[in-house]
């Protein structure tokens, strides 16, 4: 049977999604007994105790269907955020959010833009429900927001904006991001992934929450626990939306998509505040040392307000991120974003960083010429 044949059309057109390889994988493959994961910009200090506390004390209640409404993570999440519980959808990961609401409002033939290089689960979507991505590249590397507003037509449905940009970590500011949303029909969505947000630390980093509360009904903020909060595995994230439009998607959301063991570990995670200051902090720490490094190795790189960076190694970065893997450093090769001599480096501890160095600057020396 041939399966390409069986499946709705747009299936044989989703690119497969290129992860980061998990540690246990590469350990088994090059026979490793260590590896350092740098790839998928998790938190290397892991979650907090308080998150350990609650998920061991809410594991005897297995056996039961986890809330299907989430009601006291809603509460603390709406709370901590100055929102509603009405504006909030939570999902198995901002992936799932996504996924929600593209089903929710996709329709075939409708047109989505997607600057470029971003992240891949807006394309992953756009194509899923038949519609069609339309990719701009602009002038910057990002999100150039006048090329995108160039690209808006009368079957434009959804525009995306990664903010902080994956796998640049470059931001759009705040007065760009209002001149832009004033200048798009307001019944195009436009979704700002704020997956980064909590560590940008530029001043004129723009809250896409309160954009929404401003004022800008069609803005769909996702944010999610795996980055800062540690709880990648756990798979945690959520939209801040206008209730209206949370309530269609609330249609389309299955009933028990957030797992029992997620919804107490979020309600920890919020009042980690501790654990946040010291995640913020390392980030800016490794950042400076990051800067140091690579000016010293006269290496270009972006300026970034994310926990990750973007490498450009001068020449095609696949020897260098084998030299890389080979020796226990997983970190993530950007040939899928259409950046073929850079890579991208997730910060680690202390110790990773110098690690990663070490080995960095190996494969350099070695691998010149
Ligand atoms: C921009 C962006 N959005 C969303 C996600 C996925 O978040 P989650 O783990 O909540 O699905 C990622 C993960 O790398 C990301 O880079």
């Amino acid at each position: 049977m041939k399966f390409d044949k069986l499946v709705r059309e747009c299936i044989n057109q989703i690119p497969p999604y290129v992860p980061g390889k998990p540690i246990e994988e590469v350990q088994r493959e090059l026979g490793l007994s260590t590896a350092i994961k740098m790839a998928s910009n998790e938190n290397p200090l892991g979650f907090s105790n308080e998150v350990r506390q609650a998920i061991t004390a809410a594991m005897g209640q297995l056996p039961l269907y986890p809330d299907a409404n989430q009601y006291y993570l809603k509460e603390a999440l709406a709370k901590e955020l100055g929102v509603t519980p009405e504006h909030l959808l939570i999902g198995n990961g901002s992936d799932e959010v996504n996924k929600i609401l593209g089903e929710t409002i996709l329709n075939p033939q409708d047109e989505v833009i997607i600057p470029q290089p971003t992240f891949s689960q807006y394309e992953y979507i756009t194509v899923l429900m038949g519609a069609k991505p339309v990719f701009v590249s602009g002038t910057t590397l990002g999100n150039d927001l006048q090329a995108m507003r160039s690209a808006v037509t009368s079957k434009t449905k959804m525009i995306f904006i990664c903010n902080p940009n994956n796998p640049t970590g470059t931001i759009v500011t705040r007065d760009e991001l209002v001149a832009f949303l004033r200048s798009i029909p307001e019944d195009i969505v436009v979704v700002v992934d704020e997956a980064y947000s909590d560590f940008a630390t530029d001043p004129d980093y723009p809250d896409g929450i309160q954009l929404l509360q401003e004022g800008f009904k069609n803005v769909v903020v996702y944010r999610t626990f795996s980055k800062i909060h540690g709880l990648a595995g756990i798979r945690l994230g959520y939209a801040v939306a206008d209730p209206g439009l949370i309530k269609q998607m609330l249609k389309v959301k299955e009933p028990f998509n957030v797992n029992l063991l997620a919804q107490v570990a979020g309600i920890a995670a919020l009042n980690s505040k501790e654990h946040i200051m010291l995640s913020k902090e390392l980030v800016k720490q490794s950042r400076a040392e990051f800067y140091r490094e690579l000016d010293r190795l006269k290496l270009s790189y972006l300026p970034t307000e994310a926990n990750f960076i973007l490498i450009d190694c001068g020449r095609d970065s696949a020897e260098i991120y084998h030299y890389l893997l080979q020796n226990g450093i997983i970190v993530r090769a950007t040939h899928s974003f259409g950046l073929p001599t850079c890579i991208r480096v997730t910060f680690g501890t202390v110790e990773q960083n110098q690690q990663f160095f070490k080995v960095f600057k190996e494969a350099l020396e070695k691998l010149a010429g």
